[in-house]
């Protein structure tokens, strides 16, 4: 099968080097991929939402599927359009149609969904710039800390918790009176706050049945202890040890179950990955948040602990055999540490030279914002290598990966040495 990764960053490194490891996989492109991405398959200059030039190339190159990396083409309709298309008929997209894709792309459309399919998440209301009086009654009957939640897509960064009744009235006007967050802020979901420790399941399905990938948990902050500004990810951790049996049972049953049948009910094609952010509270599972990818850097733990041969799986997707493959997991845990540019998640400086790749061992070097120029590969992004090592304990596993992140060198080269610190076992 000829295939083409659509994105740029760790995940979508990561996804290549599985698929390039399958048997079934002839030939790989990558839209528009990474220094790293270089090494698995031909990188295509295209953007990845330009999905006029993505036809011209699977047409071009009879490429059979897509698989796609980023939340943004898919809320923008990619499936739409190459399901849609006489052409593009026989072309597998993994990923959700456009009305699947609004469980990320629209916080109230997936708080309705949870809603009405009973999977248990935090009490809330939505508001507009027309209801913005009810919005304050409504942040008045709730205890502090107070969620606000702009309703589309904002990079990231709309959501805000706050202490202060006064500070989140001020906020909601912000964001509704004022488009803070510009359109994405026209809707806002107040929500409950949900006191608990935060991991994520991730869920492989077809529309119909449904594989439960590793668990992970993700360090979101840029400083060490949790603090500081929230940035895409400084590191992951596969399996969550707290994530054990009954939890995840729990999880299957309360929220995955829910979820197909309920993407099935409403008639929501879904061919797909499902990301389900957790808070787990005093040992049950509430849903924080449908993304409809996976997550970046959990991506880069999760797959290489998957035994399976990921494109015989994406397969079965797309020829109605789903159902039938087998699917193993390693046992090991995955760890991976991002290297990141100074400054990030604010300003940085792009285009340093990246050394030391030759001197590593015993992990695997996922690109995330690097770039060829000339011989060198520079930094290309506040993301730049995800580090990833397995163990058989995340302690060993971890070693082997902060090993690694001296040996890689650039200019103002910054990564957290506490990836893990809240997850110690007891043992260690
Ligand atoms: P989201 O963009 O929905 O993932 O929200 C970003 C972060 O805000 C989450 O990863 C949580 O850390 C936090 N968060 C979101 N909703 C809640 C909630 N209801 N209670 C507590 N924390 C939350
Ligand atoms: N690491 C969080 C995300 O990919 O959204």
């Amino acid at each position: 099968m000829n295939v083409l990764v659509v994105g740029s960053g760790g995940r979508e490194h990561t996804l290549s080097w599985k698929i390039a490891q399958s048997s079934l996989c002839e030939k790989l492109f990558i839209a528009p991929g990474n220094a790293g991405t270089a090494n698995l398959g031909e990188n295509v200059s295209i953007a990845v939402d330009d999905f006029e030039a993505m036809k011209d190339l699977v047409l071009e190159h009879n490429i059979n599927m897509i698989v796609v990396g980023p939340e943004d083409p898919l809320v923008k309709g990619i499936y739409d359009f190459f399901t849609a298309d006489e052409s593009l008929k026989d072309v597998t997209v993994i990923g959700p149609s456009k009305r699947g894709a609004q469980l990320e792309g629209s916080k109230e459309f997936s708080k309705e969904f949870m809603k009405k399919f009973g999977v248990p998440t935090a009490a809330y209301q939505s508001f507009t710039k027309d209801t913005l009086e009810e919005g304050y009654a409504f942040l008045e009957t709730l205890n502090p800390p107070f969620v606000l939640k702009a309703d589309g897509l904002a990079a990231g960064k709309g959501v805000l918790i706050i202490d202060d009744l006064t500070e989140a009235k001020k906020e909601l006007k912000a964001m509704l009176a004022d488009a803070k967050f510009g359109d994405a802020s026209s809707k806002v979901v107040i929500e409950e706050f949900l006191d608990g420790i935060e991991l994520s399941v991730f869920v492989l399905t077809d529309g119909d049945s449904y594989k439960v990938l590793p668990s992970a948990k993700d360090y979101k902050r840029i400083g060490e202890g949790d603090t500081g500004l929230n940035t895409g990810g400084m590191g992951a951790i596969s399996p969550v040890p707290f994530a054990d049996k009954f939890f995840l049972e729990k999880v299957e049953d309360r929220i995955i179950k829910p979820t197909i049948n309920g993407l099935k009910e409403e008639g929501i094609v879904y061919k797909g990955f499902i990301f389900i952010g957790l808070m787990n509270v005093n040992g049950d599972p509430y849903v924080i948040e449908y993304n409809v990818r996976m997550g970046d850097p959990e991506t880069e733990v999760v797959i290489p602990r998957i035994k399976s041969d990921l494109l015989n799986l994406f397969k079965g997707i797309g020829d109605g055999t789903y159902s039938e493959k087998d699917f193993y997991v390693d046992e090991n845990t995955a760890v991976t540490v991002m290297l990141v540019s100074g400054g990030y998640p604010e300003a940085y400086e792009k285009g340093k030279v990246i050394s030391g790749f030759e001197d590593c061992e015993d992990s695997i070097l996922f690109h995330a914002g690097t770039t060829q120029e000339g011989d060198d590969i520079v930094t290309n992004g506040g993301r730049v290598l995800a580090i990833t090592s397995y163990g058989r304990d995340m302690e060993t596993a971890l070693a082997k990966s902060f090993d690694n992140a001296e040996k890689i060198n650039f200019e103002k080269k910054y990564y957290r040495r506490d990836i893990g610190y809240d997850l110690q076992t007891e043992e260690a």
